[in-house]
């Protein structure tokens, strides 16, 4: 007789926002299918991490994490690695960590219901890999989105681009698009069910392409910023090469598109771009630049950093340098390369040291950091929209978001205490170089 374990679910969520919204997927599937939620492993009969593999950091994070359970499985305790280090290591994870029994990649998580049905039945070496990575889930039936006013839609997996440092090509296969009708009624559900805020994802969420032919990115983005009941719409990870202008012509006449584009730009130096076949120059990363500061609203701009790229010299660190200055981003998400599988950067020598690299990260950071103490400190004195996120008890202060993208902490009468969810006018008061200070609007 197989063992049974009980109906009981813990997830753990690593990485991106589109692994954020997959685990949204993947717990709904479950709840559909008779299982209860829990808050810790202890409880959980079955223990799933929904993984990331972007750097070699991350997957050994998921690894040491199912270490440590590892003598939970005794007590009958079933565990499933879910998402990018799935679909990365396939079946070579039931060798490396023999106590998990259920290995699948983001592409199949429609069929969760039939692996759930084979775990049940006592199946140690549950899988759910799709070679070909072609499967669409964009959403199922049962999403179950965590927040009750903001909400993700995917627009379009998977990657086609091919850097030669990335390994999202491979764990999230080939790039398909949903379309825009199916997109426009997702939007429509929710806004009637009560969100007022909408984020569009994809990896490289411009490069959509309607498979009807009916609308460009730019004119999907204004569609859904028209869905009645929508307050905010924003769009994660835009890549330069397919960033048009009419995209910013949209943030432009319509003040439902939040004003925040994340344009990562990865290097500063055009020889290193080439290398790491970003398929843009400096300057055409600029003229993009360009662009959306000739807007009418001032838009946020952020962006991703890698440092210590096989055969980035000295000068060709500085031009990244140079571009933060020239640019002078909102935000910096900057990272030291890590050579990972499958990619043709594994191949180059990875001729920088890590203690480089990490001296090279530490002057990124510290750069932008007096960038953005200059650049924040201009809000104070201004009126700004948040929408109101949740409340720091311990400070006595409320969090919230601004269109921009901006964390504005600020203070309300305890007559006035704003909704979770609700939109109000903040006085700004004060600035740090990552956050916002003020009050709220009478
Ligand atoms: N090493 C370091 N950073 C990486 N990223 C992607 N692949 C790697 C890698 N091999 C970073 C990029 C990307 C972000 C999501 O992660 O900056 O934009
Ligand atoms: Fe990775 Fe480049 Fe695709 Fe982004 S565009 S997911 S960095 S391969």
């Amino acid at each position: 007789m197989p063992q049974t374990f009980e109906k009981t679910f813990f997830l753990e969520t690593f990485g991106c926002q589109m692994n954020v919204h997959d685990s949204e997927k993947v717990i709904g599937t479950l709840i559909a299918q008779g299982y209860r939620q829990v808050e810790n492993v202890e409880e959980a009969g079955l223990v799933l991490f929904n993984t990331c593999s972007i750097r070699d950091k991350a997957e050994q994070k998921v690894f040491h994490r199912l270490n440590d359970f590892k003598k939970l499985k005794k007590q009958g305790k079933r565990f499933g690695v879910l998402g990018c280090v799935a679909q990365q290591e396939g079946e070579k994870i039931f060798e490396r960590a023999p106590y998990v029994s259920l290995v699948a990649g983001s592409a199949s998580y429609r069929n969760l219901p039939q692996m759930l049905v084979q775990l049940e039945a006592g199946n140690s070496r549950v899988t759910g890999l799709d070679d070909r990575q072609t499967d669409e889930t964009f959403e199922t039936e049962f999403t179950a989105r965590s927040n009750p006013h903001r909400g993700y839609i995917t627009i379009i997996e998977g990657c086609d681009k091919f850097c030669s440092y990335c390994i999202v090509p491979y764990t999230r296969g080939k790039e398909r698009s949903r379309s825009s009708d199916s997109v426009l009624s997702e939007a429509h559900r929710m806004a009637e069910a009560g969100y007022t805020e909408i984020q569009l994802l994809g990896q490289n969420v411009n490069s959509y392409l309607d498979p009807s032919g009916r609308k460009s990115f730019a004119q999907l983005l204004a569609a859904v910023g028209e869905a009645p009941g929508i307050h905010r719409v924003r769009f994660t990870t835009s890549h330069p090469r397919d960033f048009t202008r009419d995209i910013v012509e949209a943030i432009d006449s319509l003040p439902t598109l939040c004003d925040h584009v994340h344009l990562p730009v990865q290097s500063g130096s055009s020889k290193t771009l080439r290398a790491m076949m970003r398929l843009y120059t400096r300057e055409e990363y600029l003229e993009r630049i360009r662009w959306i500061k000739e807007a009418r609203r001032p838009i946020s701009i952020t962006t991703d950093i890698i440092v210590g790229f096989p055969g980035e010299t000295n000068s060709d660190f500085e031009e990244t340098i140079t571009l933060l200055d020239e640019v002078g981003y909102d935000g910096v998400f900057a990272f030291k390369y890590s050579p990972r599988p499958h990619t043709p950067a594994l191949s180059m020598i990875d001729s920088i040291g890590d203690e480089e690299k990490s001296k090279r990260l530490a002057i990124v950071l510290e750069r932008q950091r007096e960038i953005q103490r200059t650049s924040y400190c201009r809000h104070v004195g201004s009126i700004i929209e948040v929408m109101v996120e949740g409340k720091n008890e311990a400070r006595g202060q409320w969090i919230g978001r601004t269109s921009q993208n901006k964390t504005l902490n600020f203070t309300a009468a305890a007559e006035k205490s704003p909704q979770i969810g609700s939109y109000h006018p903040i006085r700004v008061t004060a600035s740090f170089p990552n956050s916002l200070v003020g009050e709220i609007v009478a």
